[in-house]
């Protein structure tokens, strides 16, 4: 049996993160011993991927609890900012910072091990209701990566996809390449390739063809933050291929948890967009000065999303996620 390598692991006063940056060349783990280097860990994208950064960022507010009321009052605060479209910080944040008023650093420890193994059941969920909605797609299409290293247990589309194709019901995923950052390639092409799953990767802009051919049944995409409406933000580039796939009539399924749903915001024009250093564009091409835009994400309308995959089970259009009160 194939075991990827762990994402997040806790060794009772520092939270070891696999430096995804330098997948899949090196299996290099970083030890974050303070709070800031966690932060740091979110930032430069060594932990990448909502529910992940959601779960690390609880272990980096326990380790702000171990070092003292102060730490935790700055903590709570930049644990969140360090990637502003992932929704989970703003959930598992204030958690250990409750858990820590409560019962001091052990309760703040108990409570971030507690989040992760929460993400790794509802993951699970997600993946085994997925299975189903994909049986019989045959070929797939995803984007970005959503496997067991962005989360704490299978992933959410990935995890949708390979327990789908595990049941027999589905052929391979084609995975676009997922520029600037290559999490497509570097990530979900390599962690199928650990797995034994059949798969194509294809550069971003092939995609619009590769649906115009028929060559897929759906599109598969997680998510960093939806809106009551069904609204969803996700890495760049998912747009177009949701846009695309309304064109070809081809389902556009977008696989998450009910933590990344935002109760607090009615429409994907409130998300924040997390908006990236220029040097990710312009230096692979050795440009030093070229003016770039660079959003880390883009929002997708619920009305081009064919149903929203979570554990609590299969939501269509149109979406009416409950508001916060
Ligand atoms: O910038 P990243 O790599 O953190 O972006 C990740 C994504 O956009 C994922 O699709 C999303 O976080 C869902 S991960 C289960």
């Amino acid at each position: 049996m194939v075991t990827l390598p762990a994402n997040l692991v806790w060794r009772a006063t520092a939270l070891e993160v696999l430096d995804q940056r330098r997948l899949p060349a090196a299996e290099h783990y970083l030890r974050c011993a303070r709070w800031t280097d966690v932060v740091e860990a979110i930032a430069q994208l060594a932990v990448r991927g909502a529910p992940a950064i959601g779960i690390a960022a609880g272990y980096g507010a326990a380790l702000a609890a171990i070092e003292g009321p102060a730490a935790l009052d700055r903590a709570r605060v930049e644990l969140v900012r360090a990637r502003p479209t992932a929704v989970e910080p703003g959930v598992t944040v204030p958690r250990v910072v409750a858990a820590a008023s409560l019962g001091g650093p052990e309760a703040a420890v108990a409570e971030a091990v507690r989040i992760h193994q929460e993400d790794a059941a509802r993951c699970e969920d997600i993946a085994q209701l997925g299975a189903q909605v994909l049986a019989g797609a045959d070929w797939v299409l995803t984007h970005c990566h959503t496997g067991a290293l962005a989360t704490g247990g299978v992933g959410t589309a990935l995890g949708a996809i390979r327990r789908a194709w595990e049941a027999g019901g589905l052929a391979g995923v084609y995975c676009c390449e997922t520029r600037p950052l290559w999490q497509g390639a570097r990530l979900t092409a390599w962690e199928c390739g650990q797995l034994g799953l059949p798969h194509r990767l294809l550069a971003d802009g092939a995609a619009g063809s590769l649906l115009a051919e028929g060559r897929v049944g759906a599109v598969c995409v997680g998510a960093d933050r939806i809106t009551v409406n069904g609204d969803v933000a996700n890495k760049i580039g998912t747009l177009p291929l949701a846009i695309a796939a309304a064109h070809y009539e081809i389902p556009f399924y977008v696989f998450a948890s009910m933590t990344t749903v935002d109760a607090g915001l009615v429409s994907g024009r409130q998300i924040p967009i997390e908006q990236r250093s220029a040097d990710e564009v312009r230096l692979p091409h050795g440009l030093e000065t070229t003016p770039v835009w660079n959003p880390a994400f883009d929002v997708t309308p619920g009305t081009l999303v064919s149903a929203i995959v979570t554990e609590t089970g299969v939501h269509r259009r149109p979406y009416g996620f409950l508001p916060r009160p």
